[in-house]
């Protein structure tokens, strides 16, 4: 009897399991990526006559695994109703702040959104599902501000990466029913080599031109730091020149 009890709830369980199955995509399930730098900061300030303000920051994280994600959406307007999904899109905003010509979302794994992203596992979801994968904006975005952060593991700042989030891709807010209500693109706000000088190199490259170690292993910060230290005996030198 207990046997068959413990049996029964195996089976049970497993039916929920099926149920609940994640679904990989075409190509597979999206790897965890690295070496993101916490110098890059990508921005997209999402806009139309429907929202107030929306904005998201994508920057780097110290151990350079995943993305970090900052998001806050305010004053959305009350015809639309919320909680409100948003994506990474393929294209670019067009013409007018077309939000149709964003396309569909950022998906080279092939998974599509149909089951829906299951967020317990989400290598298994469309690199672009942010909201699948870590939550709809909530409707308090409506009478308010809503903020959100969280570290996307699958995002990319490697220019070869599938999951690059910098090659003209656009984020797209949705309202409860789907529709597209606004949009923007995701641009390079800043790669943190500001400081001027002759040494800049770009933004994904791996070394400084002191043959310093790659950026993006755990030597980041102290790059950094050296970098400054640098930029501040350029400027005195200058200043006494
Ligand atoms: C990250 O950088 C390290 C050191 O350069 C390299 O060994 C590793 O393959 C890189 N990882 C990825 C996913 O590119
Ligand atoms: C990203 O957005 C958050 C929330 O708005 C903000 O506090 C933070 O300063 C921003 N980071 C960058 C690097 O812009
Ligand atoms: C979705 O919501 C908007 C705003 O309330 C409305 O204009 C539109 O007709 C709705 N579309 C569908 C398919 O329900
Ligand atoms: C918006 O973009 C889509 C896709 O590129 C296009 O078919 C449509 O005509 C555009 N709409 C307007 C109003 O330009
Ligand atoms: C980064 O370093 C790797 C290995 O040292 C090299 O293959 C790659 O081309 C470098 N990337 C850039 C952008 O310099």
């Amino acid at each position: 009897m207990h046997f068959l009890k413990s049996a029964a709830a195996v089976a049970l369980l497993t039916g929920a399991y099926v149920v609940s199955a994640e679904t990989t995509g075409e190509k597979g399930n999206a790897p965890v990526t690295e070496n993101n730098s916490d110098r890059i900061v990508y921005e997209a300030i999402v806009q139309s006559d429907d929202v107030q303000s929306v904005r998201l920051n994508f920057t780097g994280t110290e151990d350079g695994v995943g993305v970090l994600v900052h998001a806050c959406f305010t004053g959305i307007s009350e015809t639309q109703p919320g909680p409100y999904p948003y994506h990474i899109h393929d294209f670019v905003v067009g013409e007018g702040g077309n939000c149709t010509a964003t396309g569909g979302h950022l998906d080279p794994y092939v998974r599509r959104d149909d089951p829906p992203c299951d967020p317990e596992a989400p290598e298994t979801c469309e690199i672009g599902d942010l909201s699948g994968k870590h939550g709809k904006a909530s409707e308090e975005a409506s009478t308010g501000t809503w903020c959100t952060s969280y570290v996307d593991k699958y995002l990319s700042f490697d220019s070869e990466d599938v999951a690059f989030i910098g090659n003209d891709r656009s984020i797209v807010v949705h309202n409860a029913n789907k529709t597209r209500i606004a949009c923007g693109n995701i641009v390079l706000a800043t790669s943190d080599y500001t400081g001027g000088g002759t040494a800049a190199p770009s933004p994904y490259s791996n070394a400084t031109s002191t043959g310093e170690p790659p950026i993006a292993t755990g030597g980041a910060t102290k790059v950094g730091a050296s970098g400054l230290v640098l930029g501040v005996i350029l400027s005195i030198s200058a200043m006494l020149l």
